[in-house]
């Protein structure tokens, strides 16, 4: 019988210690008791970008990074993508049960009736510069909603913290077409309540003043499908910063107002923007392997590729990619497609990037679709909020129900000046 035991030896001390193992993990705190000297604090262990730490256990999301498999809730992505749509993983995501039809009418009225903000919010919008980033402004704007919402505080709630969880869900289309439309100089158009989730935004943000404007069902459709894709991805770093900020018990509008924007960074969500910056900086694709070559000699990122789980082809990349033939039949082909092509075609193949498992990911051809579809580069990190807002809240959630959870406060090792006394002004060199 094989013990689930991790047997550890001090060769500082010659002592030994027996960690107990569970789900292939040790438990951190079990390395305190690992001390030289008994009033020594103990060992830690050092992770920097917790590369390798576990901070939580969850239910949600199933990622196996070298298999390239995503599942929300048990459910495969690519069953999903095909057969459900974004207000029903939604509705998964945060319950974990797909809803009988009872309570997925329920869920989409509740959502499609949250739509609309406080008329402040227009005003405080109408502050930003007109060439305020699009995710600066969604950012600025879901903090500020906790001003309306102070029963967001009681967070103890599960009434108070569902309530919180409809407004945001409902509202960030509103925000983030308002946010667009402040853009560009154009009026606000008021949430259509009998339209879908994507239909919705798609008509917040393109009407003008035609009487029967009416959506493309595909263009819907095909959104609808990329925001699936991007509701949940477990533990990164968007999520944990939700977790983070959340385990101060924080409001839900503050805890994801840090969460968005962690994911602004060129290095999480805000790549996709980064992606159609550096496909447009490279031009056409014979100029790809002189690009490359700069990637190699550490000149620069290929932005797009890469994960830190993924270490096979990302699976929502795979389906994005065959959604970017629908969109573009509507729209007409992206040119900035042949040279992501030419893109990924060298990096499969080349030592550089097959040693280091550097695949597309979820960022890499979204983008391109997002531009077709006439989306300003600025916007695709909201067009990646939008949906995540339902991730974040899920975890959020179950950050609150685990009893085992603390506020989060790492530790460090302190490598700086020992004790020493303070020196008058004139006594300095
Ligand atoms: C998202 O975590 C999530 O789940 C995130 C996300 C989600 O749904 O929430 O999936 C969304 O953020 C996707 C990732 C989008 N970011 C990008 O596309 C930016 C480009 N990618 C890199 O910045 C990078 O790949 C990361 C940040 C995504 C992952 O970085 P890691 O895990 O810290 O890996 P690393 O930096 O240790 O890289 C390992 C090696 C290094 O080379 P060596 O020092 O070992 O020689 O690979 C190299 C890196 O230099 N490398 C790259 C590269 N990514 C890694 N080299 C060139 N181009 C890249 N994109």
């Amino acid at each position: 019988m094989t013990k689930e035991t991790l047997t550890v030896t001090d060769n500082r001390t010659g002592q030994t210690y027996e960690l107990p193992i569970e789900h292939d993990t040790i438990n951190a705190m079990d390395l305190r008791q690992i001390r030289v000297d008994p009033g020594d604090f103990g060992m830690m262990a050092y992770d920097p970008g917790f590369k390798n730490t576990a901070s939580t256990k969850s239910t949600i999301t199933f990622i196996d990074g070298g298999k390239g498999i995503l599942r929300y809730r048990g459910y495969p992505i690519e069953q999903l993508a095909e057969k459900s749509n974004f207000i029903e993983v939604a509705y998964l995501t945060l319950f974990g049960e797909l809803p009988t039809q009872k309570q997925y009418d329920d869920w989409a009225y509740e959502i499609r009736h949250h739509t609309f903000v406080h008329e402040n919010i227009k005003q405080l919008m109408e502050a930003f510069r007109y060439d305020a980033h699009p995710m600066s402004m969604f950012i600025s704007t879901v903090a500020a909603l906790s001003t309306y919402y102070p029963e967001a505080r009681d967070i103890e709630s599960a009434d108070a913290r569902m309530k919180q969880i409809v407004r945001l869900i409902a509202k960030v289309p509103t925000i983030a077409a308002f946010s667009y439309r402040h853009s560009r100089g154009l009026p606000y158009v008021y949430p259509n309540n009998d339209l879908g989730y994507t239909e919705n935004l798609l008509y917040m943000l393109d009407k003008m003043g035609q009487t029967d404007y009416a959506v493309n069902p595909t263009l819907a459709r095909a959104l609808d499908v990329l925001f699936m894709l991007h509701v949940d991805h477990e533990q990164n770093c968007g999520t944990a910063t939700m977790r983070v900020i959340g385990s101060s018990h924080s409001d839900p509008y503050s805890s994801m107002a840090g969460a968005a924007a962690a994911l602004f960074g060129p290095l999480h969500g805000g790549a996709n923007e980064a992606v159609l910056r550096m496909l447009v900086e490279i031009g056409d694709a014979k100029h790809v392997p002189e690009f490359m070559e700069g990637v190699k000699n550490r000149e620069r990122l290929l932005m797009g590729f890469g994960h830190r789980v993924y270490k096979n082809y990302d699976p929502r990349a795979r389906i994005i990619k065959k959604i970017a033939d629908e969109v573009f039949e509507i729209t007409g082909r992206n040119p900035l497609l042949d040279i992501a092509l030419e893109l990924e075609r060298i990096a499969l193949e080349d030592e550089f990037f097959v040693k280091r498992n550097l695949y597309p990911n979820v960022d890499f051809y979204s983008g391109i679709i997002y531009q077709a579809m006439g989306f300003p580069v600025a916007m695709f990190p909201v067009l990646f909020a939008i949906p995540r807002t339902v991730g974040w809240l899920a975890q959020w959630q179950e950050l609150l129900a685990d009893s085992t959870q603390k506020i989060a406060r790492p530790r460090q090792i302190y490598l700086g000046e020992g004790t020493r006394d303070y020196v008058a002004m004139d006594a300095r060199s």
